[in-house]
């Protein structure tokens, strides 16, 4: 069986912060619970220059962006994954510009190999410092990105997955240091993250190698008693 490809983007400015640090959490839990093993990229926003499209329409005739930057080294990575987790601050209610420079540019300037199902699963991890104060923007705006560009949003499963992890800060340190303390809110929003991404592992697993194939390991996991009673009938 071929291990996950598995690409994982901390989409935030700052280095080793909330968003970094719930990426590490989803990324090991996504070690944990892949049977094939997996190979994985990350790549931090942070130091990165990713300068927004200026609509030069150059990609549909040479069928890249020519505008070189860090775009590249960003495209390449996402391109070659099965499965990727964006970690998100929130900002304004939204993605942070830099992200947005980047899903433009990329959406524009591969959507023609991008025609077909790319299939990757996708899974959006945002946090901001207030209550309901854009986390719901930004996992429907990334999962409209997955649609868009045919891949599979997933969500974690039921009182805290819905269509992503969608955290609050609400403490005066980092979400490592609230979750080493023990926050409530923190450890539902590491619970919620490890939840989305064992889901985002076992939907890449049953995409590259079958339902059928992995009906065992589908059938402990949990969650899949719809999927497997319909592989039956
Ligand atoms: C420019 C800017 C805009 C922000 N806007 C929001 C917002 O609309 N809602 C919110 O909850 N938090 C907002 N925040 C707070 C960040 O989402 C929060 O500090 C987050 O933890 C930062 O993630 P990081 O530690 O990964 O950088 C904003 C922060 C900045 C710098």
């Amino acid at each position: 069986m071929a291990s996950i490809k598995m690409l994982g983007i901390s989409a935030s400015p700052r280095e080793n912060v909330n968003s970094q640090f719930l990426l590490e959490v989803a990324v090991e839990a996504a070690i944990a619970v892949a049977p094939q093993g997996i190979s994985r990229e990350l790549f931090s926003f942070a130091g990165k220059e990713i300068s927004a499209c200026d609509s030069c329409d150059q990609c549909a005739e040479l069928g890249y962006c020519w505008v070189e930057d860090d775009f590249q080294e960003l495209r390449d990575k996402w391109i070659w994954a099965d499965a990727i987790i964006y970690s998100v601050p929130v900002y304004h209610m939204g993605v942070p510009a830099q992200l947005k420079a980047f899903i433009d540019r990329l959406g524009h300037s591969v959507q023609e190999s991008f025609n077909d199902r790319a299939l990757k699963v996708m899974g959006v991890i945002t946090q901001g410092s207030g209550f309901a104060s854009g986390q719901e923007s930004v996992m429907l705006y990334l999962n409209s990105h997955a649609v868009m560009l045919g891949c599979i949003p997933m969500g974690g499963l039921w009182p805290v997955g819905y269509i992503g992890v969608g955290a609050r800060v609400g403490y005066s340190g980092t979400m490592r240091e609230a979750y080493e303390e023990g926050d409530e809110h923190t450890v539902e929003a590491v619970d919620a993250t490890k939840e989305l991404s064992k889901q985002i592992i076992l939907v890449t697993t049953i995409l590259k190698s079958g339902g059928e194939q992995n009906r065992e390991m589908l059938k402990k996991s949990g969650g899949f008693e719809f999927f497997l009673k319909r592989l039956d009938s």
